[in-house]
């Protein structure tokens, strides 16, 4: 059995810990989040009256906003505002019915251009979370192994108790391990599902996708279910993705895609080639029976969203973000930021280490004025604590050199401060839950 320090944090949730210690993890979890929302660093709200994405307001600072994952600014375009507000004049706020009896014709709209987006049939759920928990359950079956990569979300996480208790088999194999998985497909005759996500939102490294399509090719029994939440929009003709850019349709490929991100909207998508299995998972899949709907505004600014993408203007606001990428790239280089990953993708994260510092670092950026999230233990492993920050059109390339040239100081002579808590004893108390 691993120790804590070698696994992941996901690995680390995934594990039933008995009452006492589970009580203790928690208790210790709980004051690192209470005293890291004391130091201004989680779980702050803006204090802005307005917003338009490329800064926003913590206790009194503004501060450019380098934390959001609206990648190509459509949160606040206006035509997605307009559409919004003219659905709600004639739907109000809310049509409250399970899509199992009726729903607005605005999801027929919604799905057929979203058909056109991604090239396959698809189901329109109200997030990415409830698109795992409507599709895995359906279509993983008793006896099929499930093989989840070690970083995949939690969301994909979430869903695993419900997939071995209808009596699949469980594994994990080390991040983008692909060997790990044609291993698996290889000892059993039986199905097996592949588990992953197409572009990981920590450290903005994406799926072997290549790989993986190979890998399809060469086992007839393996599925692949991606999670391509943040890969959606930003990337890909008619927005359809980084993963499917890169591979296109494979026939037991099935994909998943988060609304609430460069969409612009919320909500989420489950689609696949196989027409029969995406009747199935809107027939049955539980969210989709038993959950309710998304509200009129958020449907009519996910179709507005949609045209965008299947108009000619998606190539230039595709460049736009890709040219503020690049710049990225090359300027941390030129200011000695170290960054974990140096894909193409709007996301970044810097290895910091101890919490402290980490908490330390973004409350100077802080002050600085500049703002980036903050990753501590337990959501990354102990000691391996990090700054997380993303890039939207609406960063100027101006703002994005300002905040790398400051992450380059701040790094280079880190300073301590007297405001901020050491959180060593509350991590031991969180990790010595885990000493079985
Ligand atoms: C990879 C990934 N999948 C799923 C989600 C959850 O998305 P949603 O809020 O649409 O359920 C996130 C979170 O933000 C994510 O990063």
């Amino acid at each position: 059995m691993p120790t804590y320090r070698d696994q992941t944090p996901s690995q680390y949730m995934t594990k039933s810990l008995s009452h006492t210690r589970a009580d203790r993890a928690i208790d210790g979890f709980l004051e690192i989040n209470r005293l890291s929302q004391q130091a201004g660093v989680v779980r702050q709200l803006i204090e802005d009256d307005e917003f338009h994405g490329d800064t926003i307001t913590l206790d009194g600072n503004t501060v450019s906003n380098f934390g959001l994952c609206s990648y190509l600014g459509l949160g606040d375009d206006p035509r997605l505002v307009e559409a919004a507000k003219d659905a709600i004049d004639r739907y109000g706020n809310s049509y409250s019915s399970s899509l199992a009896y009726t729903g607005l014709g605005l999801y027929g709209d919604l799905r057929a251009r979203m058909q056109e987006v991604l090239g396959a049939p698809v189901v329109i759920t109200a997030s990415t979370t409830l698109a795992h928990h409507a599709s895995l359950p359906v279509l993983v079956r008793r006896g099929d192994l499930v093989v989840v990569d070690a970083q995949a979300h939690a969301s994909i996480l979430s869903v695993l108790p419900a997939l071995s208790g209808n009596g699949a088999e469980v594994a994990q194999v080390q991040h983008n391990d692909l060997d790990a998985v044609a291993d698996h497909a290889s000892s059993t005759k039986g199905r097996v599902w592949y588990l992953f996500d197409g572009l990981y939102s920590m450290h903005g490294d994406t799926a072997p996708a290549e790989g993986v399509y190979a890998l399809l090719d060469a086992s007839p029994n393996l599925w692949a279910y991606c999670d391509d939440a943040h890969g959606l929009g930003w990337a890909g003709e008619k927005g359809k993705g980084q993963f499917l850019h890169r591979t296109g349709w494979h026939e037991r490929l099935i994909m998943s895609f988060g609304l609430a991100k460069s969409w612009g909207s919320m909500g989420g998508v489950i689609a696949a080639e196989d027409e029969k299995l995406i009747e199935t998972v809107e027939a049955t899949g539980g969210p989709m029976v038993f959950g309710g709907p998304l509200p009129p505004g958020v449907l009519a600014a996910n179709i507005a969203s949609a045209d965008i993408h299947l108009s000619d203007e998606l190539p230039s606001l595709q460049d736009e973000l890709m040219e503020r990428i690049r710049f990225v790239n090359i300027t941390a280089q030129k200011y000695g930021v170290r960054l974990a990953n140096r894909e193409e993708t709007p996301l970044w994260y810097v290895e910091i280490g101890a919490s402290m510092k980490v908490l330390s670092t973004v409350k100077t950026l802080l002050n600085r004025g500049h703002y980036v999230n903050g990753a501590v233990f337990p959501v990354v492993p102990r000691g391996k604590g990090g700054i997380r920050f993303t890039v939207t059109r609406y960063n100027s390339l101006e703002q994005i050199e300002d905040l790398l040239s400051s992450i380059g100081e701040v790094l280079a002579e880190y300073q301590g401060h007297d405001d901020i808590v050491d959180l060593t004893a509350l991590e031991d108390a969180a990790e010595t839950a885990d000493d079985s």
